[in-house]
């Protein structure tokens, strides 16, 4: 299989993991990607058997709609059972770095409200520790150089991501080179700097379980405490 079709196979083993929450009153939270595209796609097939979706994109709202998904303002939904979305890293804990699609920050709103995180990657997203994939972090432009600065004191190299503005008009800084041995800690202290919207580090929200497809299937997978 090649890494489309296992993305397609963890779509469709989230679809079959959210049967019981297709309920006519219910709202879907929907993550950004293309894995999360697959997701879509698959949802869409279904649109007539639950109430809507919250979309953590612009990208993602217009694919939900053009599917036939109604979309909701989250300020409108009170209660959101499942979210589905993609990730860049995924450790054993199910703590995760997203980013990559540059959604972060609605991904993490979204994924806050929901009472449950189904994370769907490929295999080759599992790592033992997170930090290979470098740091997705939104902030706001004139805040660049100090957090730049900030992350250098602690070894990081970032880069703004070229030619990329966000859905809620902001940069993006990638940080490679950190050593994320305490997820928790660092999504905490990085999200206190000025001027940082959020950091793709999701520990605190991390999934409640991922979908992990391979040659052999798709395993669900639950956190190992950490
Ligand atoms: C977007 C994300 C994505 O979930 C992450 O980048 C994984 O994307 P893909 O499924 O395309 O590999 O966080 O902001």
């Amino acid at each position: 299989m090649n890494q489309q079709q296992l993305k397609q196979a963890a779509a469709q083993a989230a679809l079959d993991y959210i049967q019981p929450c297709l309920t006519s009153d219910a709202i879907i939270g929907v993550g950004t990607g293309s894995t999360a595209d697959c997701f879509i796609d698959l949802l869409c097939q279904e649109a007539h058997r639950f109430a809507g979706a919250v979309a953590s994109s612009e990208r993602t709202a217009q694919r939900l709609q053009a599917g036939g998904v109604r979309v909701l303002d989250l300020n409108d939904v009170d209660y959101m059972p499942v979210y589905v979305d993609g990730a860049d890293e995924i450790n054993p804990a199910l703590q995760m770095i997203k980013g990559g699609g540059g959604a972060l920050t609605r991904e993490k709103i979204v994924a806050s409200v929901a009472q449950k995180f189904v994370c769907i990657v490929d295999a080759s997203k599992q790592v033992s520790v997170l930090g290979n994939f470098p740091l997705p972090v939104e902030v706001l432009p004139m805040a660049v150089r100090n957090i730049k600065r900030a992350f250098a004191t602690m070894g990081g190299q970032s880069r703004v991501r070229e030619g990329f503005v966000t859905d809620n008009g902001n940069l993006i800084l990638d940080v490679s080179g950190l050593s994320i041995e305490d997820p928790l800690a660092l999504e905490q202290t990085i999200n206190q700097w000025p001027g940082v919207v959020t950091n793709g580090i999701f520990a605190i929200h991390a999934a409640a379980v991922a979908l992990v497809a391979s040659e052999a299937g798709v395993q669900q997978i639950k956190p190992i405490d950490h």
